[in-house]
């Protein structure tokens, strides 16, 4: 799924990221891919978990095609065991760990009267549990001191969350449930690893985003002509705008930004039809 409109080339130096280690969770495609794309053009080198091999496999040989050292490790953030691996892999591969991104989530559209319980629950383990057991695990990496790091820098994370929990969203309880929980999980961990570690944890809520799955699976057409009646900048977003916050994030740029969930959609959760 390509973006169909061109985007600009990036405001920031190339260098920002330079030397830095970032895991990316569901870095294999969507949103996740674009931000591991972009870490990389700006130094950093870039490891993708993710279920699916080939998805992976793939991604890997785009990144390494654009020049960026990337690998990519197979992994469920629903498995404590997956987590513990992927981050001691991704260090032993590049010798520290800097950035912690979770982009992985799970999402269907689904009526609360139609979706089980169980389905319900699929979609917390994987967007909320998951985002906990990945920042618990990579808590020891990114502490200051911690394997491969000096005293004097601490890691950062960034969790990707969603707008649909600021009110009520159709046939997406399970995600809006799970969302809300991603959110509150950036500011107690920025609030109590910010003030023992100097971690700071921060995220995104990206509005509609052009080609990503998240869309696709939104109701494609429908969705897309009734949120561009309603949006403030009459445009879907491009995985770039994300790209870019999540770039300002975990720069120094974003240094005194902690607890913090930046909203990158055009304008749009605020808005209603014009009287
Ligand atoms: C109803 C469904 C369902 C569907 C799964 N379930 N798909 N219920 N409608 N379409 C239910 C199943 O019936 C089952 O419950 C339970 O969920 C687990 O299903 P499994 O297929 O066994 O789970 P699993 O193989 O682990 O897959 C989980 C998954 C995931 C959540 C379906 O594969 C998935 O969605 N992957 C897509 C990732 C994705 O689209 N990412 C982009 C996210 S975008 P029962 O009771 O039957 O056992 C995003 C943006 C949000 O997050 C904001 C948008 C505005």
């Amino acid at each position: 799924m390509e973006s169909s409109t061109p985007t600009p080339s990036s405001p920031f130096k190339p260098d920002i990221l330079k030397g830095k280690v970032a895991l990316v969770t569901g870095g294999g495609s969507g949103i996740g891919l674009e931000l591991v794309t972009e870490f990389g053009k700006h130094g950093a080198f870039v490891a993708i978990m993710g279920r699916r091999k080939p998805v992976l496999d793939a991604a890997v040989s785009s990144l390494r095609s654009q020049g960026i050292q990337a690998i990519g490790l197979e992994g469920d953030v629903r498995k404590r065991d997956d987590a513990i691996r992927v981050l001691e892999l991704t260090v032993k591969q590049f010798g520290r760990l800097d950035i912690l991104v979770n982009a992985a989530a799970g999402n269907f559209l689904v009526s609360a009267e139609d979706l089980s319980p169980n389905g319900f629950k699929t979609v917390m383990d994987i967007d909320s549990v998951g985002t906990f057991t990945m920042c618990h695990e990579a808590l020891k990496y990114l502490k200051k001191g911690g394997p491969g790091r000096d005293l004097s820098v601490a890691g950062t994370i960034l969790n990707i969350s969603a707008t649909l929990h600021y009110t009520a969203s159709w046939y997406q309880i399970h995600v809006s449930a799970a969302k809300a929980a991603v959110d509150s999980l950036t500011r107690n961990l920025a609030l109590e690893w910010g003030t023992d570690y100097d971690i700071r944890v921060n995220g995104i809520a990206p509005g509609p985003i052009e080609g990503t799955p998240g869309m696709s699976k939104l109701g494609p057409d429908e969705a897309k002509s009734k949120s561009k009646e309603y949006m403030p900048l009459y445009k879907l977003g491009q995985r770039w705008d994300i790209a870019m916050a999540a770039l300002y994030l975990t720069s120094d740029a974003g240094k005194y930004v902690n607890g913090t969930t930046l909203i990158v959609d055009g304008g749009l959760w605020l808005s209603r039809p014009r009287h």
